[in-house]
């Protein structure tokens, strides 16, 4: 069953040439939310020649631009005019390209391109995943990640009746989150290796709250119950095949804060042996950006306008999986499927708009690299 235990790389991608960056506003104010976490952060770390940042997860880069901007403006205005590495990773398959292009101030909004409007800052790119160690031993000041570790580095298995591990069965979960356990530690450990001693490593990650809420799952229709409805709805009509059906699987596990705080809960766990303690651990909800716009603007946006502006932000991030799950088809016939399969979300929400919605909920965790 090789075939079927894709990883990562292999399944995942956000849209290029800054698509991503364009429809995820809400990842934007979820980021923008954290930098007073990063600015407090940074007054304790120790000073060192050279700062070193690094970006884990980072997409085209144009979702936490203005916080970096923002971050090195503060460091500039204090009149510390330190050299800044600055290193953004991600898969080898991201659209790196468009990145450099909106740090230079090529694309997207130049005023936050810090690369040209500040001395001294060195972008660099990094295309291997996070899973493993991606800078030297005790160099990196601050690393940073939003939204990505839910990404687990190998899908243990395929969901049968749903297309997230949120909806899958018990023995299905349980191989997700033994895999996403595994995971974490790789990541603290290969992070713990790369940090000086007194860095920080700040991340916000999809997760499940303390009210069991999660991504699209905070009080009305569960956006990934409807994503397996109408895929479900697509092999019953026989577009799609049953093995399509259960292709279509998320690489991806939404940690429990428990799950999250475990390796520091316990003192002899490997990562507290590596000297990286959690100073704090809290849970996070950022609004559906176009839900809040529709309801502000209900007088002149139709509930058709709302389904036109949300459903995109779903398939940035999204529609990958699906496109992949569609075996032996031509590019015609994949477009065609998985238009449908959009619209069908399109159609639902045009006709009622109400609960439909995509509200983040991050679980965000400052560890600091203590000894
Ligand atoms: C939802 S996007 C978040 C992008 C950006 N950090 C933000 O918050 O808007 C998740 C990103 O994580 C990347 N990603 C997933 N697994 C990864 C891995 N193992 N190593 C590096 N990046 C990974 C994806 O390619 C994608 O660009």
């Amino acid at each position: 069953m090789t075939d079927t235990y894709l990883n990562t790389q292999s399944s995942l991608s956000m849209k290029g040439s800054g698509y991503y960056s364009a429809k995820t506003a809400g990842a934007k104010n979820a980021i923008d939310k954290t930098q007073k976490v990063i600015e407090n952060a940074l007054q304790t770390i120790p000073s060192n020649e050279i700062l070193k940042f690094a970006d884990f997860g980072s997409a085209d880069g144009g979702t936490s631009q203005e916080m970096w901007s923002n971050i090195i403006k503060i460091i500039r205005d204090k009149g510390d005019n330190r050299q800044i590495e600055i290193l953004y990773t991600d898969l080898a398959s991201n659209d790196f390209s468009t990145l450099f292009k909106t740090m230079q101030g090529m694309h997207g909004n130049a005023n936050f391109a810090f690369q040209k409007n500040f001395k001294n800052i060195y972008v660099h790119g990094c295309g291997t995943g996070f899973h493993e160690q991606l800078m030297s031993d005790d160099s990196l000041t601050l690393g940073f990640s939003a939204t990505a570790m839910h990404y687990v580095s190998e899908r243990p298995c395929l969901i049968e009746n749903h297309v997230h591990m949120t909806g899958a069965n018990e023995s299905e979960k349980k191989l997700f989150t033994k895999q996403a356990n595994k995971d974490w530690e790789t990541i603290l450990l290969n992070r713990s290796k790369e940090l000086i001693k007194g860095g920080r490593f700040i991340c916000i990650n999809f997760g499940i709250d303390e009210q069991g809420r999660c991504l699209g799952n905070t009080g009305g229709h569960i956006m990934f119950n409807n994503f397996s409805k109408n895929w479900k709805y697509l092999e019953d009509q026989g577009i799609i095949s049953n093995q399509e059906y259960i292709n279509a699987t998320f690489t991806q596990h939404y940690r429990t804060v428990e799950e999250f705080r475990a390796p520091f809960d316990n003192k002899d766990s490997a990562i507290s042996k590596s000297g990286l303690i959690l100073k704090s651990c809290e849970t996070m909800i950022t609004e559906c950006p176009y839900k809040i716009h529709y309801l502000n603007n209900k007088n002149t946006m139709s509930p058709q306008d709302y389904a036109r502006t949300l459903i995109p932000t779903m398939r940035s991030w999204s529609e990958t999986v699906f496109r992949n799950a569609l075996v032996d088809r031509t590019e015609r016939e994949i477009n065609e499927i998985v238009d449908k399969f959009y619209n069908l979300y399109i159609d639902e929400v045009s006709n009622d708009p109400e609960g439909h919605a995509m509200d983040y909920v991050h679980v965000i965790m400052d560890i600091e690299k203590a000894y």
